[in-house]
C-alpha cells in the first residue's frame, strides 16, 4: 500500500544545480549520476582538484565551517545534499536557512553521534550492540561491569573506516584505550559475535515512497570495507527482515534522500543495527553496474524530487575496494581482465589505507558463487589477507 500523498515540491527541472557538501568519491559518483539526469553538480570542498571537483559543473572552495564559503555555496545551488556528514549543527542550520537541505539537518545530527544514533534506534525498538557512554575512568569501569569484555571503545563522533576505535579484551587495555581516545566523548560497545555483516541501502522520496536495494554482505579487512557480495548470502526471511528494518529506519527519520543501514547478523539470524549513514555508502557501489538505477541516481532523484524507480538488480555482483598502493599496483592488470568493471576515483596519491577506486564483477542473477569461486573470478584481486571471518559462513 502506498503511503498517503503529501504536498511535495515540484521536481527540479533539468539544468538545475544540486549542491553537494563534500568532495570525495561519493560526491564524484553522485555528481556523475546528477549529470546523467541533466543536472549540474556544485561541490563544496576544500580540494580544488579532488574526486568530486574533477567531474562537477562548479565548486565552492572552502571549509565546512567557513560561513562565507557556506553562504557562497548555497547561493549557487537549488538544493543541498551531502556526501560528508560532519558539518556542525551551526553550519547545517545556516545552510537550511538558505536552501532546501536533504537529508534534513536533524538526520545528520543523529548519524553524526553514535550515542544519539543508538538512542534513536533503541527508542524505536531497534536492537543495537549493548552500549554505554564513557567520559572518564569511572564511567568506563561502570560500562565494563555492565557490558563485560571483550568490547569496543569508540569515539562518538568523526570515526570512519575503523578509525577512532579500539577493541579491548582486558580492563588494562580499556584504560589504555581511554587514555588514547580521551578527552573525546566515547561509547563502549559490547562485541557482537556476528556471523556476518550486511547493509541495506534505502532511498525515500519527498512523497514518502521508498526504494530499497537488496541486502548485501560486507567483509572488512583492517577496519576498511574490502568486499561486498550482492545479494547477501543469508536466508530469505533474514533478508526480508533486514529490508523491513531499513525501511523502518528511513521512515522513523522521515528521510528524504538515501540512507545505508549497517547491521550485524548473529548465528540465530537476529539482526542488530551497527550504524546508519544518510548518504551513498561504499557497500552500495555495486549498484552502479548491477542495477538500472544506482544508489547515486536514487540519491539524486530523491533529493531532486523525482520519482524513484524500483531498486531491482539485473545481476548479482561482487565489489572489491581498491585500497592504497598495493591494490593500485594491479590497475593495469585490472584493466586487462575481462569482466572486471573498473572505477577510479581520480585521487593522485595512493596512500596506504586510502580508497582509490573499486572493481565490480557481475554474475547472472541468482548465480553468485561461493567464496572459492569469487576468489577465482576476481583473479588478481583475490580477497585481501586479514579479511575478517573468511571461513565463518552462517
Ligand atoms: N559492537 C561491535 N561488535 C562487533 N564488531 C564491531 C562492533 N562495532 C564495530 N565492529 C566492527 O568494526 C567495523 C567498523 O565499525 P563501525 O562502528 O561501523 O565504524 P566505522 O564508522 O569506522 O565504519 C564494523 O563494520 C565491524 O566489523
Ligand atoms: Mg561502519
Amino acid at each position: 500500500m502506498l503511503p498517503p500523498a503529501r504536498l511535495t515540491p515540484a521536481p527540479l527541472p533539468p539544468g538545475a544545480t544540486i549542491g553537494i557538501v563534500g568532495g570525495g568519491q561519493l560526491g564524484r559518483m553522485s555528481a556523475m549520476a546528477a549529470a546523467r539526469l541533466g543536472y549540474r553538480a556544485h561541490i563544496l570542498t576544500e580540494e580544488a582538484d579532488g574526486p568530486a571537483a574533477q567531474v562537477a559543473a562548479g565548486i565552492t572552495r572552502g571549509g565546512y565551517e567557513d560561513e562565507a564559503a557556506l553562504r557562497a555555496f548555497a547561493a549557487g545551488v537549488d538544493v543541498i545534499t551531502f556526501e560528508f556528514e560532519n558539518v556542525s549543527a551551526a553550519g547545517l542550520d545556516l545552510l537550511a536557512g538558505l536552501r532546501p537541505v536533504h537529508p534534513s539537518p536533524a538526520i545528520l545530527g543523529i548519524s553524526q553521534d553514535r550515542i544519539a544514533e543508538k538512542s534513536f534506534l533503541n527508542r524505536h525498538g531497534i536492537a543495537t550492540a549493548p552500549w554505554a557512554p564513557v567520559e572518564d575512568r569511572a564511567s568506563l569501569d561502570a560500562a565494563i561491569a555492565r557490558l563485560g569484555l571483550p568490547a569496543i571503545l569508540k569515539t562518538t563522533r568523526l570515526g570512519y573506516d575503523g578509525r577512532g576505535q579500539a577493541r579491548v579484551a582486558t580492563p588494562e587495555e580499556a584504560h589504555a584505550a581511554l587514555a588514547r581516545l580521551a578527552p573525546k566523548p566515547l561509547v563502549l560497545e559490547g562485541l557482537v559475535d556476528f556471523a556476518c555483516e550486511i547493509s541495506v541501502v534505502v532511498a525515500r522520496g519527498a512523497d514518502g515512497r521508498i526504494a530499497s536495494f537488496d541486502p548485501v554482505e560486507n567483509r572488512h579487512a583492517h577496519g576498511i570495507l574490502d568486499l561486498t557480495f550482492a545479494p547477501a548470502r543469508i536466508p530469505e526471511d533474514t533478508a526480508a527482515q533486514a529490508t523491513a528494518l531499513g525501511r523502518q529506519v528511513a521512515e522513523a527519520l522521515d528521510l528524504v534522500g538515501l540512507l545505508a543501514v549497517e547491521m550485524f547478523v548473529d548465528r540465530n539470524g537476529t539482526l542488530r543495527v551497527n550504524e546508519i549513514a544518510p548518504r551513498p555508502h561504499n557497500s552500495g557501489h555495486w549498484t552502479i553496474d548491477a542495477c538500472p538505477a544506482s544508489q547515486f541516481e536514487m540519491h539524486i532523484r530523491a533529493v531532486a524530487g523525482l520519482p524513484l524507480p524500483i531498486a531491482t538488480r539485473h545481476s548479482d555482483a561482487v565489489m572489491k575496494n581498491l585500497i592504497g598502493p598495493a591494490d593500485m599496483a594491479l590497475w593495469p592488470e585490472i584493466l586487462a581482465s575481462p569482466g572486471l568493471i573498473p572505477h577510479h576515483y581520480g585521487k593522485a596519491e595512493a596512500r596506504p589505507g586510502r580508497k582509490m577506486g573499486h572493481v565490480t564483477r557481475l554474475f547472472p542473477r541468482g548465480s553468485l558463487p561461493g567464496d572459492f569461486g569469487i576468489a577465482g573470478a576476481l583473479g588478481c584481486l583475490a580477497p585481501a589477507e586479514g579479511c575478517d571471518r573468511q571461513d565463518e559462513r552462517p
